[in-house]
């Protein structure tokens, strides 16, 4: 039975090409992937694509503080983001950018479409300005008091203490984030694109797309509510493309990243012949469009793309699935807690394919946030993936390779049995294909328990000591197999390294969904080795630790950064500085960025741990004198207890610089 071959376009969201690939960004991209390679594996024809989100006012401005262009950061960022996504696993079958000619070719095009059918107009707004960077402020840019509940330092669109939304102008003593100083009022001519006009089509769209309903309940919100008309230009400067007809006005960012996944595809159609952009984005296009996102972008993607491109005369989404946000042990992430934990300290530790099965194992088509409790991450893959899945083979491989020189028999001991997991088939299918992945999960971890009970019933390696009985051993071990390779079969999509490792002691070609259907009989095996470890607690320490952002010395802390609140001469003189002599310096086993230093602070000695691995060699540090903030609450850490911290500055790697008293200064004097 084998079903129509489909034609299906995939996006995830274009990462910000400003920043390092996490986890939370993980759950967007392993979720997409593993929709993608399942309907490969189906055998459709199924083309992922994304690509670096290049453009805005972020990207601009981190480019400036480093003294690159923007053309640099967004090059070297998006490598990164590639490959550390690769490690992960995910296969994108083109990773473009929105800085690129395809995207300003299809931005051109698509804008002259709207235009001349008359969904574009041009207004007069007034903005907040930075007069000392010559800018003007996103909404973000600009900071102060909550005009509702009076919260200090708050962005410029909404209050994160109580909830309230408003623009800059409502701001109590609005700052500007870039200069420090108090933004202007001024006017300028901003492009409007006719939201506005596109209800009708849009709530046709929505029945049509047959949404979620976590999306069907926000966008009847937004309906409800009233559409607004979107303001799609930006004044230079800007790191964008320029709106044709003009000198200074720059396409909003979020008017061309979503074009960003046509001209990701439009790039690849160009290399392959077989791809044609028509036949997926023209109208009336017949094939499948699908976006996958997060849940903080559904607003862009279920009403302006889907009016944008009804605008210009090209296709809408089949439709659009949204996730929620990752949560580490119940939490944001957060860097003082150690778990902002980025994809490249999780690959230095742990095999990718864990990651891949707890997210899949809780996964479900909505918008419900998903929590990473690293407890329950190491005891869910040690029982599911270690304990139960990978155990089938190494339980029945090894008799295989030892007794039957690697031959699996030529029938099976219990076809009823294989049946049943053969028939699970469409079952499992039918859950990836609506994106239900616990469900999957579920259903072939009931199988694998269902694999070991056989096992543990039969029990081979009793049946291998009696000569008469190896014939069994056989059939068994060939059974129990067998069932192994069809749940490897139903996983790959999930765990596709672990499945080419797994086909390649089956020493097959080539895997499809199809292949589960039958067992694979009177076939000779490699050698086991053996295929997963289980997770240790003591790595997920080391992952939280290194991911701690100042683990001793405060290095993340801009020098005159405006947001640090003031504090009153008796708080200042709470703080027991001290001068401190290093008699010891040392490097710490299993931490990658502290020093051990032991100090002496006059009448005594105290040992604390120092971020500053990466700036300074222990054996230079002996003698040395350093300021040491000496009644800090000491902090047990994985290596021992901190008691106190030293004083350093810099943005960390090797700018750390510790702060040092002038010459003459002994130890244990006080710092005022
Ligand atoms: N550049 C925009 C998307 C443009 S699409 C035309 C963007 N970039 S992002 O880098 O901030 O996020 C990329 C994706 O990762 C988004 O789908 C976002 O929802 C998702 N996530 C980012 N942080 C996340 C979590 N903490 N948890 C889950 N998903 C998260 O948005
Ligand atoms: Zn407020």
């Amino acid at each position: 039975m084998t079903a129509p071959q489909r034609k299906i376009f995939v996006s995830s969201a274009l990462p910000y090409a400003n920043g390092a690939i996490h986890m939370g960004h993980l759950v967007e991209y392993l979720q997409s992937d593993i929709w993608s390679r399942f309907q490969k594996l189906r055998g459709h024809r199924c083309t992922y694509v994304c690509a670096a989100d290049a453009h805005g006012t972020p990207i601009m401005v981190k480019a400036r503080e480093e003294k690159i262009t923007p053309e640099q950061l967004v090059s070297r960022v998006s490598k990164e983001q590639l490959e550390d996504l690769r490690a992960f696993g995910v296969a994108f079958d083109n990773f473009h950018s929105t800085h690129s000619a395809e995207n300003e070719e299809l931005v051109g095009r698509i804008y002259t479409a709207l235009r001349e059918a008359g969904h574009i107009y041009t207004k007069s707004i007034e903005q907040a300005f930075d007069e000392k960077e010559k800018m003007f402020l996103p909404d973000r840019f600009v900071r102060g008091t909550c005009p509702r509940c009076k919260s200090e330092d708050q962005y410029g669109d909404a209050c994160e203490v109580c909830g309230a939304t408003y623009t800059p102008h409502d701001l109590i003593a609005p700052v500007s984030v870039l200069s420090g100083t108090t933004p202007v009022w001024r006017k300028s001519e901003h492009y409007f694109f006719r939201l506005s006009a596109f209800g009708t089509q849009l709530r046709q769209w929505m029945t049509r797309a047959s949404l979620h309903q976590n999306i069907t309940s926000k966008l009847e919100e937004w309906f409800e509510a009233g559409l607004q008309d979107w303001d799609i230009s930006r004044d230079a400067p800007y790191f964008g493309f320029l709106i044709p007809g003009t000198k200074d006005k720059y396409f909003y960012v979020w008017l061309d990243a979503p074009i960003g996944y046509l001209a990701s595809f439009l790039h690849l159609c160009r290399q392959r012949p077989d791809l044609d952009f028509d036949e997926y984005w023209a109208s009336g296009a017949n094939t499948e469009a699908y976006h996958f996102i997060g849940k903080d972008i559904v607003y862009f993607h279920t009403l302006f793309w889907p009016a944008v491109l009804a605008g210009s005369g090209l296709r809408q989404p089949t439709s659009v699935f949204a996730h929620g946000f990752l949560t580490i042990n119940g939490k944001k992430m957060s860097k003082s807690r150690g778990t902002f934990i980025n994809a490249r300290t999780y690959l230095r530790h742990l095999d990718p394919n864990y990651l891949r099965y707890y997210y899949a194992a809780k996964l479900g088509p909505g918008m419900d946030d998903i929590d990473l409790s690293l407890d329950d991450f190491a005891a869910r893959v040690n029982a599911d993936l270690v304990g139960k899945l990978v155990n089938i083979a190494s339980r029945c491989a090894g008799f295989i390779s030892r007794n039957f020189s690697g031959r699996m028999s030529a029938t099976l001991d219990d076809q009823d049995l294989f049946d049943r997991f053969a028939g699970a088939s469409e079952q499992i299918a039918a859950h990836y294909e609506e994106r239900e992945y616990s469900k999957a999960m579920r259903v072939i971890m009931s199988l694998a328990d269902e694999a070991n009970r056989y096992i543990e019933q039969k029990k081979p390696w009793l049946l291998a000591r009696d000569p008469a009985q190896l014939a069994d051993v056989q059939t068994i071990c060939t059974q129990g197999l067998n069932l192994f390779r069809t749940l490897m079969i139903y996983l790959s999509p999930v765990l596709p390294s672990l499945a080419e490792k797994s086909r390649a002691l089956f020493r097959e070609k080539a895997w499809t969904w199809q292949s589960a259907a039958e067992p694979l009989l009177n076939h000779a095996i490699n050698d086991y080795e053996p295929l997963l470890v289980r997770v240790e607690p003591a790595q997920l320490e080391r992952i939280i630790e290194e991911s701690r952002e100042s683990t001793n010395v405060p290095i993340d802390v801009p020098a005159n950064n405006p947001e640090t609140p003031q504090i009153s001469i008796d708080e200042f003189s709470r703080i027991d500085l001290r001068v401190a002599k290093i008699l010891k310096a040392e490097a710490v086993e299993g931490a990658d960025k502290l020093l051990q230093l032991t100090l002496d602070i006059g009448d005594g000695t105290r040992k604390v741990f120092a971020g500053i691995k990466s700036a300074y060699e222990p054996s230079a540090l002996t003698g040395r004198f350093v300021v040491l903030v000496a009644n800090l609450e000491p902090r047990k850490m994985r290596f021992g207890t901190s008691e106190g911290m030293v004083l350093a500055a810099g943005p960390g790697g090797k700018d750390i610089f510790l702060v040092s008293p002038d010459s003459g200064a002994q130890a244990g004097m006080r710092v005022k």
